[in-house]
């Protein structure tokens, strides 16, 4: 299979030097890309600003904001087979981004968000046969949540985890997922290793692929 993975957060600047971000480390979106080479699969890794060594035998992308990300995964969608979207995307942007260093002596800026493209719901329309996989990070039991963008934004699958929960969520090795799908029960897993869940989504993908 060639399969298409986002990670990391996106940016949106405000100018050269501030941007609006989240926690995501991208250890998550590279630990599936790893596990899916290892597997002998072609991967295509759209990353945002991380600071992770590409995994040997992966082809990276690197951008930085929700549109620039929006733009890599439509490129190279029309080759791949799956798309995993563990990406944390920035939803809302700076109206407008200065071209140069907003100055102190100023009047601070009133920051007026707009609301960046859902990349999930965007390219829904040319899903095709592809296996499309998202993921929900929640604050707290994340099922109904996990349930609901399964529906909204079209999924095959939708890996659901509680960011606050121990060991589980941004900068760490290690999380507590559940996979929920339109077709079969929610399968929780216990804590383990990032890449041991990315192991288990390229399972999925594989077993999806074969049904
Ligand atoms: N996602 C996306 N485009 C966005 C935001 C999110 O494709 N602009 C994807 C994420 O990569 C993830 C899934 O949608 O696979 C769910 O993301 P999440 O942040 O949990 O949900 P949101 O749709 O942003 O909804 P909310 O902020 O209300 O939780």
């Amino acid at each position: 299979m060639h399969i298409l993975v986002t990670a990391g957060p996106t940016r949106e600047h405000l100018d050269p030097i501030r941007f609006l971000s989240n926690r995501s480390t991208g250890k998550m979106g590279f630990a599936v890309a790893q596990a899916a080479v290892e597997r002998g699969h072609r991967v295509t890794l759209v990353a945002g600003p991380v600071s992770l060594p590409t995994p040997q035998g992966v082809e990276r992308v690197d951008v930085v904001s929700a549109r620039e990300m929006l733009a890599a995964v439509e490129h190279a969608l029309p080759n791949s087979d799956a798309l995993v979207m563990t990406a944390a995307v920035a939803d809302w942007r700076p109206e407008q981004a200065a071209a140069t260093k907003l100055k102190k002596r100023e009047t601070p800026p009133l920051l007026r968000l707009l609301p960046n493209p859902d990349i999930l719901e965007t390219l829904a329309p040319l899903k095709g046969k592809r296996v499309f996989v998202g993921f929900a990070a929640e604050t707290g039991d994340p099922t109904q949540e996990a349930q609901r963008k399964l529906a909204a934004k079209g999924l095959d699958l939708i890996v659901a985890n509680d960011v606050t929960a121990p060991g589980a969520g941004f900068a760490v090795d290690t999380n507590q997922v559940t996979f929920i799908s339109a077709a079969a029960p929610p399968q929780p897993f216990p804590l383990q290793s990032k890449r041991d869940v990315g192991r288990a989504i390229v399972q999925w993908l594989e077993a999806a692929r074969r049904a």
